[in-house]
């Protein structure tokens, strides 16, 4: 079904194209059964809630080399957290670091590996639970960011504009998820989002869904995702 294809054409280019990202642990090391680090995970999604994959890089190499566990993080004193954090932006975020990491050390120094429990947690919400479920702990969340509103959008050229749109966005990412590899699915999504399924002029001839593609066989990808006018 369209899931297994779907899923697995997808797989199958991200093992090939994946982007390298210093928090993210690739396919072939995954393959080996090097598991991720939560923390890392943790850390890498709050600093990418507001801020874009290159400013990040930096930031992520700073921290991990400064505070390479979430006990070193939570016994740094907070003003070097925050000037740390300093360029960043949005400094709630770097509040919620400092308290986030104090929580998870009191409590053995584990992250949980469940959304509830995750969303729990002080700087996490909806989408930095999934996400750290399916990448850290590759549970089968659904992990829905603006790209992958994009592309699932354009696959299915879905007519309802955002943001009415997301329950259905929802709801057909939750049946593409496949049992095996969610985190990677969930990476190569974002991936496919950012390298080929771009919001102008995306690069069709090199996606591996490019035969899946329902706006594409309509002529237009880039009409999607349709916005309500304001
Ligand atoms: N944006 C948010 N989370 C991300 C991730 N894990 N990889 C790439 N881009 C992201």
């Amino acid at each position: 079904d369209d899931r297994y294809d779907i899923a697995g054409r997808l797989l199958s280019w991200y093992d090939v194209n994946h982007r390298d990202l210093p928090w993210r642990v690739p396919p072939h090391e995954l393959a080996r059964g090097v598991q991720p680090d939560p923390y890392r995970v943790w850390l890498s999604e709050i600093m990418l809630q507001q801020t874009t994959v290159e400013a990040v890089k930096a930031y992520f190499r700073i921290f991990i080399e400064r505070w390479p566990t979430v006990e070193a993080l939570a016994a740094a004193p907070s003003d070097d957290v925050m000037k740390a954090w300093a360029g960043l932006g949005y400094y709630s975020r770097a509040r919620n670091l400092k308290a986030c990491a104090q929580i998870v050390a009191r409590a053995g120094g584990q992250f949980p590996d469940t959304e509830p429990e995750l969303r729990a947690l002080p700087g996490i919400g909806p989408y930095t639970a999934a996400a750290i479920a399916a990448i850290a702990f590759n549970r089968p969340a659904v992990v829905v960011d603006g790209n992958i509103e994009r592309v699932t959008t354009r696959l299915y050229s879905l007519a309802t504009p955002l943001p009415q749109a997301k329950p259905e966005i929802r709801e057909i990412v939750e049946r593409l998820v496949p049992g095996e590899r969610p985190g990677d699915f969930a990476q190569a999504m974002m991936d496919l989002g950012a390298t080929i399924c771009t919001p102008k002029r995306p690069r069709c001839m090199l996606c591996p869904l490019r035969e899946d593609c329902s706006a594409l066989a309509n002529g237009d990808p880039a009409l999607y995702p349709v916005r309500k006018p304001k």
